[in-house]
């Protein structure tokens, strides 16, 4: 629950935090030390900025419907992080979410700066791929962190974010799964992707900007023609639009979870929650990087994070980076 803002917010939080249960009015004026009639009017406020609250005699409250904004206005209540989102920087419109956070990084943003935006014009994927970025449809956006790791321990962190974000797709209903090292597959299609960039001084990480893109409620015309077989989106998956706010906030909350607990417990954790959600592990795939391409089976992650791929002749290839390429089994 956050721990400032008005009563209003904080219902919000409440009702946002049950999902799609019903909660008692009675619950809520006992968490937040409320009357009834207090809550009821916090609902009625919330219900004329856009939110609708469905109220069910002998059940309670639920939150049914949301704003389709991601503005601070809407963000910030629905998050329950002590960093991760604190600081929102919104844009109806920017190049890219990525390029502003790393600016106010090397500005002294602090760790867990959220840079938001509507639409990118310049939305940049990995390998210098362009990120299709229609205006309000999806998820566009960039974290600022500042872990204590040494640079050769970074790339752990595109992991925990691949985690997180698959973790706020299967809540959102969606079951995707990871393609190394952090692309998030539903039937072999891509939902999300993340673009990690980072400065490092020779002992010592910076600043880290995780920038995450995630096909929310994007319609099949709305994907360039030559990605329309290959891309996909929580509405095409669901059948129906995910409120973008909610998920921004469950892909928030996931994150920071994910990055605590490898800040507590090291890279084991993560790393066995990866392999988990992994739809590579087990595959042959094709691997290509810089000017080598590998052709084998994807055996492991080891514990820097890199990919393990054994070749027909069993030689081990290992991969710090890379695309990989699913293929069939023969
Ligand atoms: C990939 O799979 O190639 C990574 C895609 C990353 C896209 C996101 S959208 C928000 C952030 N801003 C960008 O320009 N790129 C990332």
């Amino acid at each position: 629950m956050p721990e400032n803002g008005n009563s209003a917010e904080l219902v919000l939080a409440f009702l946002a935090e049950a999902g799609d249960e019903f909660v008692s009015g009675e619950a809520i004026s006992g968490k937040l030390g409320l009357s009834r009639a207090a809550v009821w009017k916090h609902v009625e406020s919330l219900r004329g900025q856009g939110y609708r609250v469905d109220a069910v005699p002998a059940r309670g409250y639920r939150l049914a419907a949301v704003p389709d904004r991601l503005t601070p206005l809407e963000l910030r209540p629905l998050l329950n992080t002590h960093d991760v989102g604190r600081e929102l920087h919104w844009f109806e419109e920017i190049g890219s979410t990525n390029d502003q956070a790393k600016e106010l990084a090397v500005e002294g943003a602090e760790h867990g700066e959220v840079v938001v935006a509507e639409a990118q014009t310049s939305g940049r994927g990995r390998r210098g791929r362009v990120w299709s970025s229609p205006p309000r449809r999806n998820l566009y956006l960039s974290v600022v962190l500042r872990p204590d790791l040494p640079p050769a321990r970074a790339a752990e962190l595109t992991l925990v974010a691949s985690v997180a974000v698959c973790d706020a797709l299967r809540h959102a209903g969606v079951e995707a799964g990871i393609k190394w090292p952090n692309d998030l597959l539903v039937s072999g299609r891509k939902i999300a992707g993340i673009l990690t960039e980072l400065a490092a001084d020779p002992d010592r990480v910076q600043w880290v900007v995780i920038g995450i893109g995630v096909n929310v409620n994007t319609r099949a015309e709305d994907f360039p023609e030559d990605l329309r077989g290959e891309a996909t989106s929580i509405l095409l998956e669901r059948g129906g639009p995910a409120p973008r706010a909610l998920f921004a906030a469950a892909c928030l909350t996931a994150l920071e979870e994910w990055l605590d607990r490898h800040a507590e417990d090291g890279f084991e954790v993560v790393r066995e929650a990866w392999r988990e959600r992994s739809v590579t592990l087990g595959k042959r795939v094709s691997v290509l990087a810089d000017d080598r391409e590998v052709v084998g089976v994807a055996e492991d992650i080891d514990p820097q994070g890199a990919l393990l791929v054994r070749d027909g002749d069993g030689e081990v290839h290992r991969f710090l980076a890379g695309d990989v390429t699913l293929l069939r089994s023969r």
